[in-house]
């Protein structure tokens, strides 16, 4: 049998802009050569739907490839790198077990229908603030409403997010694999950490409740260390940004071109997970990372020791032989097959009942708020690496002014962020981060 540097594997140009902007037909090419692996420029990249449900689970063989990124860059030993393989992301065993466990009990589904009134509230206040602009970037209007949500669940003021959210979008490059991009993500990472150590300084002692008091009472119990503390909560931030404001973004892309799915989903609020779940399908946008940690085969492929993995759940939910007629966007289809737009195993998305709750209502009011819309310009694409998704969608619509739902009301004690502190999240000075076209 063939090791992977043996085989004549397909290519495919990650970075190449008509690669971002539409990845099918590249994917489609590849897949005649080889159903399920590829190569690019910095490893190798699994795109099947099968394989990515085959090797997820095999943590003996492939484990966070994080140490991996670290070594890429040649910055072992930085603050950076510590973050990097320290946090729950880049753990593997017992250690992981452990950091997943002191945030498991706010990220239930639960918890996570608890937390809707405080997403009505973030989006219904973000919309009253852009909604009677008529136009706007998307892209840039979606950017707040995680960070918010977030912010809402570990009971901190928003008054911070700008500054939040240009550290996030600086921290996220260190995963597009370019090494130009270093000096932007060690300041985003020193600059999310200070932001983070001195919310956790400011916070202990205090008699809140909310998710952030729950990990100092972690800390306090030695469940996790004063480090862990602050990494989780860097993860928490890091990891709910991208993915949610792009998915979301991606989402409003697809529906303006189908109106009649955007007005049943101003009415029906059970129509919009179907749009999410079908999105998570069609077009998700994560891709995170896995090293060979022992030579393993599967499927014809021997694996090398060290090798980098890149896992392409956008790619995955389009592969024909997990999907019928996988290009067509269809929320009323049967899934047969269920998405794995969240990973599997045992590091599969701690967010994922947050990131669909807010996603619902996010669309729900959105489509009643924004009517008639279309784009005003071309759509920009971000790298395929990391977070994929729209850097630009310039729209116009016609403005609608919608009593708030009874049930938006501020009623849960999970629902940290108060009503005043809405307003602090409104940034009419917001402008579009451009942080070298990610
Ligand atoms: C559409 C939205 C989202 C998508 C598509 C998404 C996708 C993913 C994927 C694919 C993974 C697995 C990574 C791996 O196996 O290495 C992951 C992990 C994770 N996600 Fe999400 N995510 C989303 C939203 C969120 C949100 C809102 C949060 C937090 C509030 C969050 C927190 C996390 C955390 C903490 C992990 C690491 C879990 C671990 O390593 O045990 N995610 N996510």
């Amino acid at each position: 049998m063939q090791t992977m540097d043996e085989m004549e594997l397909p290519f495919l140009p990650l970075d190449l802009p008509e690669f971002c902007a539409d990845p099918t037909p590249f994917v489609e090419a590849a897949r005649r050569q080889h159903p399920w692996l590829a190569k690019f420029a910095a490893g190798y990249l699994v795109h099947g739907y099968q394989a990515h449900k085959d090797l997820l689970v095999q943590d003996e063989n492939l484990q966070p490839g994080l140490g991996g990124i670290v070594e890429y860059y040649g910055l072992q030993g930085t603050h950076w790198a510590r973050f990097m393989q320290e946090m729950v992301v880049g753990q593997s065993g017992p250690t992981h077990a452990r950091l997943r466990a002191s945030v498991a009990q706010a990220f239930t589904p639960r918890r996570a229908n608890n937390a809707r009134p405080l997403m009505r509230q973030v989006i219904t206040a973000l919309l009253d603030e852009w909604a009677p602009k008529g136009a706007f970037d998307f892209a840039v209007f979606a950017a707040d409403f995680p960070v918010a949500v977030i912010c809402g669940l570990l009971g901190v003021s928003a008054a911070t997010i700008p500054d939040i959210r240009h550290a996030l979008a600086l921290q996220i490059t260190s995963l597009t694999l370019d090494p130009a991009r270093t000096s932007e993500f060690l300041a985003g990472h020193d600059q999310l950490w200070a932001f983070t150590d001195r919310m956790v300084r400011e916070r202990e002692g205090s008699d809140e409740d909310g998710l952030l008091d729950a990990l100092i009472a972690a800390q306090t119990a030695g469940q996790i260390d004063a480090t862990e503390l602050r990494f989780m909560i860097m993860v928490l931030l890091v990891a709910g940004y991208d993915t949610s404001k792009n998915l979301l973004t991606l989402t409003i892309n697809m529906l303006i071109d189908r109106p009649e799915m955007w007005a049943r989903c101003a009415v029906e609020k059970d129509y919009c997970a179907r749009v999410i779940e079908e999105m998570l399908r069609h077009s998700t946008i994560a891709t995170f990372y896995r090293s060979v940690v022992r030579e393993f085969t599967y499927d014809g492929v021997k694996f090398t020791k060290g090798t980098l993995l890149v896992f392409a759940t956008p790619l995955a939910g389009r592969d024909p032989a997990a999907y019928h007629a996988p290009l067509t966007f269809d929320p009323d289809r049967e899934h047969t097959n269920r998405h794995i737009a969240f990973g599997r195993g045992a590091h599969i998305c701690l967010g994922m009942f947050i990131a669909r709750a807010q996603l619902e209502e996010g669309l729900h009011l959105i489509t009643q708020r924004l009517t008639q819309p279309h784009r005003t310009g071309a759509v920009g694409w971000r790298k395929f690496l990391p977070a994929w998704g729209l850097r630009e969608l310039p729209i116009a619509f016609t403005p609608q002014i919608v009593a708030i739902p009874s049930g938006a009301a501020h009623t849960s004690n999970d629902a940290r962020l108060a009503p005043d502190k809405i307003g602090q999240i409104l940034c009419p000075e917001t402008q579009p981060l451009n942080v070298n076209g990610i």
